[in-house]
């Protein structure tokens, strides 16, 4: 042992720890939380399994029937502990102008003076976990380690399958190697002797998700769910990465990867930015319909992607994640094939229902199996019928219940998902959910005009953040929720890479823009969307081989309806119509929409996405 003693508590680390600052600091917070015990995880098979049992043990989980589910659990939250908190998310950066308009922002030293308090004694009563973990494969160039101090186990065991974690890390590491310090806390601290009254504690009334982007450090308190626990996802990979991105030249994105192959055996790389619960898992799995014989598409990464420009001219992208959390309801072998073989063992389910013969249940399930099922148990623990369903409007699944599961379960992993080099990026997709105005797709006639596309996307909320539903909000670049700085001052980051690469001499991939999401006047979805999606990416990539035409519109380049293959659907060119058209007062709407939005980014906005406004703004004058 080769650790410090803090107030009595041993902090017991494993001899290959050998990182001084990480021993220091694990000693500092065991000071500060208090925990009844420290726990290193090794990232082991028999931990997970043992941490799992453990959790069963407690009733956090239900151990799903291993004849329909094998080696799968289902964990339901408490009611408050639903989502991601977005209003109680902070950016700390020392100046309020760079944590920008969009992030909620307290001075640094206040924040910390805020917090000490409630992380003092924390985790009395229970377990602090040492959990390491890379974002990147292990040891890469590109990769970067964080290593989270939690006193859940739920988070411990979701990060074995969400990240690489365990011992391995520490020799990455080694004496001196950098880490991102991630500390999380349920809030949920027990007295002596005191047991917890509930499978899912967590803090009702107090949460806090903070970043200081300065010091590269992360501080969660009070929720145990999803972005706000995972600390090496948003608050790491997106937040905290965004800012490295913006100092060192290259990019973290809210974007899905994926590798698309024709019939002749050549392979595209595309990358595409949609909102949160708005497709990107869907888009990542894609299973090419009728008439794409020949066709593959296979997933590098279904939520994050850290982009670097390289001195070849090419931009490479890696899926800092190793494991996909996944909205589950919609979900179905119709919607996503792969995603559901994905789900057929070793996962863990939460917030979705219970099925009387242990295995699990969400809305969209009924179109696999043809029918309802007669009784669940619903992921608040209440029995649930069709008839209840009827009467309440009761879900059996919470509309943001997830999926936790391992990438190396899904049948469509690309053969280079876990390359250290990335992948060569050829197209930009960035795509929103909004029911009316912006066309099915469009292709920018520059980079400039594919940013402020991405700038200026709008989409209506989701489940996958607390508050109101299905109102439009602008959130440029699927960034809204995690871009760690000044959304201006992103903009100008993303213009800026346009030099850098022109310099070396290379063109830059395409930028398109896509909403799947346009509603007939009967308020229902015209684009059958999902795998029918292929039809899109195909004229996507018929565009990069200058094998499409398409036509000019105010809103970039769309296509013809017979520049689309249709074999195997019928939707017709006045269904076509529907998606693609251009309202002119509905885009002076829009348009009107984007000043106010401007407006508030108005600090360090480039002043060549003001221009390109106003060019969009005298072409739809024109028409
Ligand atoms: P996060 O994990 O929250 O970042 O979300 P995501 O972008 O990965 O979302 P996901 O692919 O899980 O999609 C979630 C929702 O979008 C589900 O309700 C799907 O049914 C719906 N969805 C996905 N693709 C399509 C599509 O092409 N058309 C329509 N109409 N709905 C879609
Ligand atoms: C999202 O909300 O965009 C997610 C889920 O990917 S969470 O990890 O909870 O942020
Ligand atoms: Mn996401």
């Amino acid at each position: 042992m080769n650790a410090p003693t803090m107030q009595g508590l041993n902090i017991n680390a494993p001899a290959y720890v050998k990182n001084a600052r990480l021993l220091a600091w694990v000693a500092d917070m065991a000071a500060l939380c208090k925990p009844d015990r420290i726990y290193w995880c090794d990232g082991s098979q028999e931990e997970y399994d043992r941490l799992c049992q453990q959790l069963v043990d407690a009733g956090t989980f239900k151990k799903l029937n291993p004849a329909k589910r094998p080696g799968s659990f289902l964990a339901w939250s408490d009611p408050s502990d639903v989502a991601r908190v977005e209003d109680r998310t902070f950016i700390c950066s020392a100046r309020k102008e760079d944590a920008g308009p969009t992030n909620n922002w307290m001075d640094p030293a206040q924040m910390r003076a805020t917090l000490q308090p409630l992380f003092d004694g924390c985790m009395q009563g229970r377990t602090m976990y040492v959990v390491p973990f890379s974002m990147g494969p292990l040891g890469s160039h590109i990769a970067h380690i964080g290593v989270e101090l939690t006193d859940s186990a739920y988070v411990a065991v979701n990060q074995k399958l969400m990240t690489r974690m365990g011992k391995a890390v520490y020799d990455v590491l080694g004496v001196e190697g950098e880490f991102v310090p991630c500390m999380h806390t349920v809030g949920a601290p027990l007295a002596a002797g005191e047991k917890d009254q509930t499978s899912w504690p967590c803090n009702p009334t107090t949460k806090y998700i903070v970043h200081y982007p300065e010091t590269r450090e992360i501080w969660s308190y009070g929720s145990g769910y999803g972005g706000n626990a995972l600390l090496g996802k948003k608050c790491l990979a997106l937040r905290i990465a965004s800012t490295m991105g913006r100092d060192q030249g290259w990019l973290a994105e809210h974007m899905l990867i994926l590798g698309v192959t024709n019939p002749q055996g050549k392979k595209y790389h595309v990358a595409a930015a949609f909102p949160s619960a708005c497709g990107k898992t869907n888009f990542s799995m894609l299973v090419p319909p009728a008439g794409f014989d020949g066709w593959k598409v296979t997933t590098i990464g279904d939520d994050i992607a850290w982009i670097k420009p390289h001195a070849d001219g090419k931009m490479y992208a890696i899926n800092p994640e190793a494991g996909y959390f996944g909205v589950a309801p919609g979900t179905n072998t119709l919607t996503n094939p792969n995603c559901m073989a994905s789900l057929d063992k070793d996962v863990i389910f939460t917030n979705v229902a219970l099925t009387d013969d242990g295995d699990v249940w969400w809305e969209g399930m009924e179109k696999d199996q043809g029918k309802l099922p007669e009784h669940l148990i619903d992921w608040q623990g209440k029995d649930w019928t069709p008839e209840i369903a009827k009467q309440t409007g009761a879900k059996a699944a919470h509309p943001n219940a997830r999926f936790t599961v391992a990438a190396t379960n899904n049948p469509a992993l690309d053969p280079q998902w876990d390359d250290a080099s990335g992948v060569a990026i050829d197209a930009f997709i960035f795509g929103g959910r909004r029911s009316t105005t912006v066309p099915l797709v469009t292709e920018a006639r520059t980079w400039m005009e594919g940013v402020y596309m991405a700038a200026t996307m709008g989409s209506e909320t989701t489940a996958a953040a607390f508050g109101a539903q299905g109102v439009v909000r602008r959130d440029p670049f699927a960034m809204l929720p995690f871009c760690g700085y000044n959304m201006s001052d992103y903009f100008q980051h993303w213009l800026d890479m346009e030099h850098k690469l022109e310099e070396s001499g290379h063109s830059l991939p395409k930028i398109f823009c896509v909403n799947w999401f346009r509603k007939g006047e009967d308020g229902k979805f015209v684009w059958p969307g999902y795998g029918d999606n292929m039809r899109v990416l195909k004229w996507m990539l018929d565009r990069i081989e200058g094998q499409a035409q398409g036509q000019e519109t105010m809103f970039g380049i769309a296509p013809r309806y017979e520049e689309i293959n249709w074999t195997g659907l019928s939707f017709t060119p006045e269904q076509f119509k529907t998606v693609t058209s251009i309202d002119k007062a509905a885009w002076a709407e829009e348009f009107k929409s984007h000043d106010a939005h401007f407006e508030l980014l108005s600090y360090h906005m480039p002043q060549e996405l003001i221009d390109t406004k106003a060019a969009l703004e005298q072409r739809l004058a024109a028409l």
